[in-house]
């Protein structure tokens, strides 16, 4: 399985992909025709049988999510887009954004039309100016076509679609953390149960999806669900976005059937940058454990990135040469959660800004043996124990280092001070 599919990513590389004629001029807004004839619970059907699994990390069934909403509720039901891309390694929803805003606009209609929402939100993480105006755009040029707004395309139907932005925090992108920001307070997870599907946005029924998973429903809809089912794995079905970054020759995205190995796709992105070699990676962000050159043929789909000790998460794919220390990259991740972490529990608030002190003193060499134990002790009391899954995953890069390069970590210490020169590396700002 050598071969890319670009179906989101089709049109990147047109200079008007991101407008409304540009998307039209390659079938845009004809899945919404389609949908429009069907019955909403057809939708939802048909999302189930493609076996779409949510791309914002957790890969839990799109299809399920939504039929998890009450037949039925007092409050009005809404649809929330978490567009807030935040993980360190995430870069897939911001391009897709930027170059082709329309499929994820065309999504949101045909999702809040399946689960029978009237008002859809796109909370988009706030520092990425030129993708809110793009957003802001692209909805403009909806309601002029007549795609949002009353009576759809004379279908009877309605829909208007806020664009949210936050203020510039990875716990928003939390999906309870997210509607808390939404309504106006501050962003930090809520209690569950109840789940947002019963009780969530201003108390109603509410899917939250990634913006992975709302732009792949066009596809869904017009290529039906077989189409989408006969890519990927068994139970990893259709394709994703691999973003690959760090050491390699051409990073970018690659979008790919689930199931692709890492080995596959260096082989399309050019290899790791020339000279060097890869020492190790993440598969889906700085928040799943790190991966080797031995998993290099791992297929990265959910179940089997699962049985080798990490997760698919957001296929954020680092590459990291034999240049990087290992303790320093997991030093920079920890500083963010440790920045990041809402402070709302004891295990993460106060585990992420020890990690942050352990790490600078074990980085600079004056650390001990026993700093590593500590380091473990604490993360045994974070993972599990913290609220939200912030703490889970800060706890991700500490713990598959220690195992994976514990002999790194003592040649610090033994040495007294960290053994590579940064400036022969290009990622912390060294000269190559
Ligand atoms: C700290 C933290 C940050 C998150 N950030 C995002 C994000 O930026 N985008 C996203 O889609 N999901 C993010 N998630 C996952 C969401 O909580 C949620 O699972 C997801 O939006 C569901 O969409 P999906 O089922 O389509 O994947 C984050 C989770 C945590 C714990
Ligand atoms: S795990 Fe961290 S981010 Fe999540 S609620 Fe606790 S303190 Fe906040």
């Amino acid at each position: 399985m050598t071969t890319l599919t670009p179906v989101l990513t089709k049109n990147w590389d047109q200079a008007d992909s991101f407008t409304r004629a540009g998307y039209e001029r390659d079938g845009g807004y004809k899945a919404l025709r389609k949908a429009f004839g069907m019955e909403p619970d057809e939708i939802v059907q048909a999302v189930k049988d493609s076996g779409l699994r949510g791309r914002g990390g957790a890969g839990f069934p799109t299809g399920m999510k939504w039929g998890f909403l009450p037949p039925t509720s007092p409050n009005p039901r809404y649809l929330v887009v978490n567009a807030d891309e935040s993980e360190p390694g995430t870069c897939k929803d911001i391009p897709l954004m930027m170059a082709n805003p329309h499929v994820l606009v065309e999504g949101v209609i045909i999702s809040s039309y399946a689960i029978r929402s009237n008002v859809a939100f796109i909370y988009v993480r706030g520092e990425v100016l030129h993708v809110i105006r793009r957003l802001h755009q692209a909805v403009a040029e909806a309601y002029e076509a007549g795609y949002l707004g009353k009576d759809i395309l004379g279908s009877g139907y309605d829909l208007d679609v806020v664009v949210h932005s936050g203020a510039g925090a990875y716990i928003c992108g939390e999906e309870t953390a997210l509607l808390d920001s939404l309504e106006g307070f501050r962003g930090q997870p809520r209690l569950k149960p109840p789940f947002p599907a019963v009780a969530g946005l201003y108390g109603g029924p509410t899917v939250i999806n990634n913006v992975e998973s709302i732009a792949s429903v066009p596809s869904i809809v017009g290529n039906g669900p077989d189409w989408f089912a006969s890519m990927g794995t068994e139970k990893s079905q259709g394709f994703g976005i691999f973003s690959l970054s760090g050491h390699v020759t051409r990073p970018g995205q690659y979008e790919a059937p689930l199931g692709i190995t890492l080995r596959e796709l260096l082989d399309m992105a050019g290899g790791i940058r020339e000279g060097h070699r890869l020492k190790f990676w993440t598969p889906g962000g700085s928040s799943t454990p790190i991966f080797t050159e031995e998993h290099l043929d791992v297929p990265l789909d959910f179940e089997s990135v699962g049985a080798a000790g990490s997760m698919l998460g957001t296929r954020a794919l680092q590459i990291f040469d034999e240049t990087t220390c290992v303790v320093r990259a997991v030093l920079r991740w920890s500083e963010f959660y440790a920045h990041e972490s809402c402070g709302k529990c004891t295990p993460c608030r106060e585990g992420t800004y020890w990690y942050k002190l352990m790490l600078k003193r074990l980085e600079s060499g004056q650390g001990t043996e026993e700093d590593l134990e500590t380091l473990l002790d604490i993360s045994d009391n974070i993972l599990g124990r913290a609220f939200c899954a912030l703490g889970d995953g800060a706890t991700s890069p500490v713990v598959s280092s220690i195992k994976l390069f514990r002999d790194e970590y003592v040649r610090h210490f033994e040495q007294g001070a960290c053994p590579f020169d940064p400036a022969k590396s290009t990622l912390w700002g060294g000269a190559k």
